[in-house]
């Protein structure tokens, strides 16, 4: 089995501080809120496992159906060679796209979660001995320098995770992603679309609760990593749909007055009854959106699709 190459241009106590930072920004500015990228420890990561396999819960469903079907016009209209998937976890849902992809010689995942790339790389190059593999740590919002690998590049950004960046900071990674276009590569975006309300809030509001736990998981981030005594019982799991920014919201709100304490950052902090702190946004676009925010970053929309039901989309771009 040919080893593969691991770079991390992350530093090693890169996620501690930022934790840091986040949780104190997040709890001493009003409205509180956390960036959800905290929910990812091992048991937040099973928690959404479970989440993609609800019944309420279908844009990892759409999203498959999409690669599934799509994957030979994916690979006809971008000749790829690397694909580059940022956020790649366990790299499940771009199988069927290395699958379908003839041309693919090499492949970088790139992640926060050094356990996920190596655990990815692992069973990848076992199915695919010849496939030159390097994988990234790296946080893909922030600064991202790629390997040389063989062009043309497919950039792929999947599951809808775009939509977890507040617009400002969609359009400063949608600029970054554009610096590693060379021509003739491409990117490839999942993005959940706008639909009907009760729809999208039951995704995010589940029957069985688990959402509800995945969103209360962060707590125990913050319990466990900064010694805060967050009692996730205190709070209940919010999910709102926002028409105007088009986003679904998921909060967490006091069920009593309550003082938390976050001893490794010196914190005190006080929550009303009733008070509410924002965990997530998840954005929903419509084609035009998508059109007019890939074209803001220099990029041009050339394909999109949609599942049978028009649920979610991918989104095929090039830079101009
Ligand atoms: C993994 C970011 C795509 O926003 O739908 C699932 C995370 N949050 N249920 C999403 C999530 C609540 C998910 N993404």
């Amino acid at each position: 089995m040919s080893p593969y190459l691991l770079t991390r241009t992350l530093p090693e106590d890169a996620t501690d501080a930022a934790l840091r930072a986040d949780v104190l920004h997040g709890l001493t500015r009003s409205p509180k809120s956390l960036p959800p990228k905290w929910f990812y420890d091992a048991r937040g990561s099973e928690l959404f496992e479970e989440i993609t396999a609800l019944d309420e819960y279908y844009p990892t469903r759409a999203e498959r159906e999409i690669l599934l079907a799509r994957a030979p016009e994916i690979a006809k209209a971008t000749g790829a060679r690397t694909l580059v998937e940022l956020g790649s976890g366990s790299s499940e849902k771009t199988r069927h796209l290395l699958d379908a992809l003839p041309l693919l010689r090499g492949y970088v995942p790139v992640d926060v979660s050094e356990s996920a790339l190596t655990g990815a790389a692992d069973s990848l190059l076992a199915e695919r001995p010849d496939l030159q593999v390097h994988a990234l740590i790296a946080d893909f919002t922030k600064d991202m320098e790629l390997p040389a690998m063989p062009g043309p590049l497919l950039i792929a950004f999947l599951g809808g995770t775009i939509g977890n960046l507040l617009p400002g900071e969609r359009a400063e990674f949608l600029a970054a992603v554009r610096t590693l276009l060379a021509p003739g590569d491409a990117l490839l975006l999942g993005t959940d679309l706008v639909k009907e309300e009760s729809v999208l809030v039951r995704a995010y509001d589940d029957a069985s609760g688990v959402t509800a736990a995945f969103n209360k998981n962060v707590l125990a981030v913050v319990d466990r990593e900064l010694g805060a005594d967050f009692d996730p019982a205190d709070f209940d799991h919010v999910a709102r749909w926002d028409s105007e920014q088009q986003w679904i919201e998921m909060r967490l709100r006091a069920r009593r007055a309550l003082t938390v304490k976050v001893p490794e950052l010196d914190l005190v902090v006080t929550f009303d009854e009733g008070e509410e702190m924002r965990t997530e946004v998840s954005a929903k676009f419509t084609q035009d959106r998508v059109r007019t925010e890939l074209a803001g970053a220099g990029m041009e929309l050339t394909h999109w699709w949609t599942d049978e039901a028009g649920r979610f989309a991918l989104s095929l771009a090039t830079a101009v």
